[in-house]
């Protein structure tokens, strides 16, 4: 696993975009596998700049989200589809029924059905991924098992904690959400994290020790034969990680 040290947010977010355009410009067809949080948004504000200024084509790029909430229409401003929307999408000029976000609201057995049908489908070129203090990956949260396709989650409590910043209240924090599998992202081709330290230490720290904690779903990508993990260099030294 290859660790990247940026110097700060908006350095971290441009060798991340670094990972990413050169996946695009080599493949303009490729797959990109999304994710949500607040670590990836200076990357997609970096890509979609690249896009009107340096001419980052996107029109024939794919992309299939890594998880969302169930509860939340497409419309709500918490929502993953809006989130992706307003931070991604609208921004460059990738063609939106490219791009797939799970259904949080409706049959949550007939939104995995169609999740599942479109992984099975699809190979990820590049997975980005956020990670939670928990250690989840997606919405996979530690547990006793781990799965291997999308499937339903019930939110941690500390999950909770952490995302209800973005609600008006705690009570207001879906519970359950829907996620790709561990055996989903694990079948990406190549994978990228990207942490800006939001109450992420103590998992980042059992990321970048040399093992696998079957309690902490992050440290799974250590396994990937091809993963990259952006940390910025605050984070790093709060752990004590020197590269
Ligand atoms: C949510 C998402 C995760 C993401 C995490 C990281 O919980 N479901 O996929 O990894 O946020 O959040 P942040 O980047 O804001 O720390």
């Amino acid at each position: 696993m290859k660790v990247i040290i940026a110097e700060n947010y908006e350095d971290g977010a441009r060798k991340a975009a670094d990972v990413i355009e050169k996946i695009v410009r080599a493949n303009p067809e490729c797959t990109l596998g999304l994710a949500t949080g607040s670590s990836p948004v200076g990357m997609y504000k970096e890509l979609a700049r690249r896009c009107s200024e340096e001419g980052l084509d996107f029109s024939r790029v794919h992309s299939v989200n890594l998880d969302e909430y169930v509860g939340l229409e497409g419309t709500h401003d918490q929502s993953y589809r809006y989130f992706m929307d307003s931070n991604l999408f609208d921004h460059i000029n990738i063609d939106k029924k490219n791009t797939y976000v799970a259904k949080g609201t409706g049959d949550v057995a007939a939104n995995l059905k169609e999740f599942n049908e479109i992984l099975d489908k699809t190979d990820i070129d590049i997975q980005v991924l956020g990670v939670g203090p928990d250690g989840h990956l997606g919405f996979n949260e530690p547990g006793e098992t781990l799965y291997d396709g999308a499937h339903e989650e019930v939110l941690d409590d500390s999950t909770i904690e952490a995302n209800k910043r973005f609600f008006a209240s705690k009570e207001d924090v879906p519970t359950h959400a829907v996620t790709m599998g561990m055996g989903n992202i694990m079948r990406a081709k190549r994978l990228l994290m990207i942490i800006s330290g939001n109450k992420q230490e103590a998992a980042t720290k059992l990321l970048i020790e040399d093992r696998i904690d079957p309690k902490c779903p992050c440290t799974f990508m250590r396994m990937h034969r091809d993963a990259t993990v952006v940390i910025e260099k605050k984070l790093a030294d709060e752990i004590g990680y020197k590269g």
